[in-house]
């Protein structure tokens, strides 16, 4: 036992990737972490342990491991006593049901008498009941995608999220059952090691700030002075913008930090008011 905060991270799947570049967006300084099991963080009291994902709720109720990052689908599935301290925005999907192209399917009252494979019976089993639908489940822990080419099953219930697997097996989306992104998650229990609370506390900081600084950009351009006051007007700035005055009189520049979604809504308008120069750039943390 180091003391260090154990966080559970899928080993290798559809989030490994983006849990990785999230904790070093936070400015941990994660070593080649190929087929180990734990990695331990250089400069941040923090160990990575590389699990299936499938078992990170329950490791992480029974505190093997002290928080997790893991879909949402599994959690709902596992019905597992975790809390969810944040949603990562990454690692989007649904969980749908999927029958193959050449069969139809017209409304949800067709599921009736039907067979359907997935890997998330619990999840199917209470749609099926909140949708009052009589259909016969098997469960499999893998490759559900072929259940119905192997004639095992009519349908699938399983999750998408480019498509590609569907679209591979010759499979169409019918319904869909719930949306997931990833979270992170730690047991309901308090820790037991006041420490380990103060390192959360921190590296959800960490977080929060590199997914604020994600979903915003900075903003420079340089403006006439006497349009100073219409520019402030449009610009949907998360404070007051910064003006600076600029070598050339008549010119000012504004910075401002704004909601990046929002900059092709305003660009016309910005330039309309005499905006020139203007620039658009990444932010990698933002405290607020
Ligand atoms: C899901 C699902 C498909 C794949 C779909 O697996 O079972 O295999 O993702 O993704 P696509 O629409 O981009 O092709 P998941 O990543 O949840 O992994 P696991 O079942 O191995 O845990
Ligand atoms: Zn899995």
């Amino acid at each position: 036992m180091n003391g260090n905060l154990k966080l559970a991270v899928q080993k290798k799947g559809r989030l490994t990737d983006k849990s990785l570049e999230l904790l070093r967006l936070c400015g941990l300084d994660i070593e080649n972490y190929s087929e180990r099991l734990v990695v331990s963080i250089r400069n941040f009291p923090l160990d990575i342990l590389f699990l299936r994902d499938d078992d990170i709720p329950e490791y992480v109720q029974d505190g093997v491991a002290d928080v997790g990052i893991v879909g949402e689908n599994v959690i709902f599935e596992k019905q597992t006593e975790v809390k969810i301290q944040e949603k990562l925005g990454f690692g989007r999907c649904s969980l749908i049901l999927a029958h193959p192209n050449d069969k139809e399917l017209k409304e949800i009252g067709d599921l009736n008498g039907k067979t359907i494979a997935t890997s998330y019976p619990r999840i199917l089993k209470s749609f099926l009941d909140k949708n009052k639908l009589d259909a016969k489940l098997i469960e499999l822990s893998g490759s559900v995608e072929i259940a119905p080419s192997l004639g095992v099953a009519d349908l699938i219930c399983d999750i998408v999220s480019t498509g590609n697997t569907l679209m591979m097996n010759k499979l169409k989306k019918s319904f869909k059952v719930f949306d997931s992104e990833a979270v992170l998650i730690s047991s309901e229990k308090e820790f037991e090691d006041a420490n380990k609370k103060v390192i959360l506390n921190d590296i959800l900081k960490r977080i929060r700030s590199v997914l604020t600084a994600r979903t915003s950009k900075y903003l420079m351009m340089n403006i006439p002075k006497d349009s100073l006051e219409k520019v402030v007007r449009i610009i949907p700035a998360l404070k007051s913008p910064t003006v600076l005055h600029l070598a050339e009189e008549h010119l000012l520049a504004v910075h401002a930090v704004i909601p990046a979604k929002t900059f092709w809504d305003i660009i016309d308008d910005l330039k309309a008011a005499g905006a020139s120069g203007i620039l658009l750039l990444p932010i990698e943390n933002l405290i607020q």
